[in-house]
């Protein structure tokens, strides 16, 4: 298990304890964080799985796939330089403490 937390839009913290190997998605929507949509399943089709993530952290990611940064170009909310979508983002213990933002808005 590998603790992340999630900050929603209006800068309330959740942190939950995730199964290594799920995603990112995955763990949001076991644990009913709020604001992770996930219409797609995280089948990377939506983009409705957004998440900023925190800045100290994006160079310990996998990096952008060329399908993902297309779907980044069509998500809701703006975005940023630290845009992921969390369904590519595989929990490891390597990522324990990992900070991500969730948008505002998913569709
Ligand atoms: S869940 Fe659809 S792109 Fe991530």
């Amino acid at each position: 298990m590998t603790t992340i937390t999630f900050i929603h839009s209006d800068n309330r913290s959740q942190s939950v304890e995730a199964a290594d190997g799920d995603s990112l998605m995955l763990a949001a929507l076991t644990h009913g964080v709020d604001g992770i949509v996930a219409e797609c399943g995280g089948n990377a089709v939506c983009a409705t799985c957004h998440v900023y993530v925190d800045e100290a952290w994006t160079a310990k990611l996998d990096p952008v796939s060329d399908d993902e940064d297309a779907l980044l170009d069509g998500t809701a909310a703006e975005r940023l330089p630290n845009s992921r979508l969390s369904c590519q983002i595989k929990v490891r213990p390597a990522l324990a403490g990992l900070v991500v933002r969730i948008p505002d808005r998913q569709s």
